[in-house]
């Protein structure tokens, strides 16, 4: 396992490259599944200076809070509640450029200005989401859902 990250100067996709080359490295011969999830949290903030990243787990008919790097969070979202719920409920990436105007965003924290969730889907069933959350508007576009979507389908695989 790799001791500490590389940072490597760049373009948002050399960045995601990199880093999920090292996230593969970082968590590839570990069998936990929360050991893992911690590790992707933290890489994802230290790398990019998220506010927040995390991961809600579907337990019973609740997103559960999962391990996360970042201010604390609300623990239970229902399905269909907030961006979180939203994806769970439509099995869909969303992006939200300003909290504020998305219908139902829980705020967890005042200082969360945009955000992007994606859902981990395994036999076309979510069982956990992947929620980024930044202090600036605006922050996520199509770069980071493509390459947010490409370790959430390979974190299925491992997890
Ligand atoms: N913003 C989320 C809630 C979770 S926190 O931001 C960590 C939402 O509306 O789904």
């Amino acid at each position: 396992m790799a001791e500490e990250l590389i940072q490597i100067l760049g373009n948002k996709e050399d960045v995601y490259s990199s880093i999920l080359l090292q996230i593969k490295a970082l968590v590839g011969d570990e069998k936990d599944s929360i050991a893992n999830l911690a590790n992707v949290s933290a890489a994802l903030k230290e790398t990019f200076g998220f506010l927040w990243v995390g991961f809600y787990l579907v337990k019973d008919d609740e997103l559960v809070l999962g391990p996360f790097q970042g201010p604390i969070a609300c623990t239970r979202i229902k399905m269909g509640r907030g961006v979180c719920g939203k994806s769970w409920e439509d099995v869909a990436t969303i992006v939200v450029a300003n909290v504020a105007e998305f219908p139902g965003h829980i705020a967890c924290s005042s200082a969360s200005k945009s955000e992007i969730v994606v859902p981990l889907i395994q036999d076309s069933k979510v069982i956990a989401v992947l929620d980024v959350d930044s202090d600036e508007f605006a922050t996520f576009d199509e770069v980071d859902a493509h390459y947010l979507n490409q370790l959430c389908e390979w974190l299925v695989t491992i997890i």
